[in-house]
């Protein structure tokens, strides 16, 4: 069994919060901000394939470790949308209008997965979103959040150290009922650029509000508009690599080693839960 303990947080946020979760890099925080709009949407989509998997295995250990990873998402996304609500306040309606179009759009989608798709492509989708969620939060923890936002840092810390935590949840069930290597490369690759598509949809709406660039209304200047653009950034960033070294098929998130910096936030995250 998977060692996941659900966390109840209740994160206090100022009235003042600052817009971008790294004030220094807007870049980033668009693209921080972006992954957290998308969630509201895909974090219950992901339960809602869990709950569909529960009901086909007879797993007793596996059933477990469903029930844990569902109870972390679910505490994810409601304080996601908490803090997306707050950002929402903050922007003009121009912005908001155009982020609540995309967040419709979004939700269609997975709403049509969890009713059209069968369960072997859900359960695809869920654990290649998961691997490429991985591969982000090992970046993140290695580069520390002593540069974000106080507030913003709490919210990254605990959401990405439980990522880690249930990093083998999505992989066991898919392995476990389906397990076809070539299936669930081909379909996570393609959920990694659909789930992206939308993340970056989001961060260039919140972008062209908060960038001071006269040019950020030509398309041509937008940071995610080509893949190449995004590719290139995040293979700077070291992202791509990392979700690359998920592609073998030996590859099994639980034989990766994590940063005892993401015991040390577990084991804070814990004493602050409710
Ligand atoms: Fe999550
Ligand atoms: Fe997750």
């Amino acid at each position: 069994m998977a060692d996941i303990t659900v966390r109840k947080m209740t994160f206090e946020w100022p009235d003042d919060l600052g817009v971008l979760p790294i004030p220094s890099d807007l870049i980033r925080s668009c693209e921080l901000l972006g992954i957290s709009m998308t969630l509201p949407y895909l974090e219950p989509y992901l339960i809602r394939t869990m709950r569909m998997a529960a009901m086909v295995t007879r797993d007793e250990t596996l059933r477990s470790d469903l029930k844990n990873f569902s109870g972390q998402e679910a505490h994810h996304h409601r304080n996601h949308s908490q803090v997306n609500a707050l950002i929402k306040s903050k922007l003009n309606s121009k912005t908001t209008e155009a982020l609540e179009r995309t967040e419709a759009a979004l939700s269609a989608e997975y709403h049509e997965f969890s009713e059209e798709q069968d369960l072997k492509f859900n359960l695809a989708y869920g654990q290649g979103f998961e691997t490429m969620t991985l591969g982000l939060a090992l970046m993140l923890f290695e580069e520390g959040f002593d540069h974000y936002d106080s507030a913003w840092a709490r919210l990254v810390e605990w959401h990405l150290a439980e990522e880690i935590e249930h990093r083998s949840v999505t992989f066991d069930v898919y392995d476990k009922i389906f397990g076809s290597y070539l299936y669930r490369l081909r379909v996570g690759s393609w959920a990694q650029s659909h789930y992206l598509g939308y993340a970056f949809r989001f961060a260039h709406i919140l972008w062209q509000e908060l960038s001071d660039d006269p040019n950020r209304h030509d398309h041509e200047h937008n940071p995610w508009g080509t893949k190449r653009k995004v590719l290139k950034a995040h293979w700077q960033s070291g992202l791509v690599q990392r979700v690359l070294k998920a592609t073998p098929p030996w590859y099994d998130p639980k034989k990766i080693d994590t940063p005892a910096s993401v015991a040390a936030a577990l084991a804070k995250y814990d004493a602050l839960a409710a």
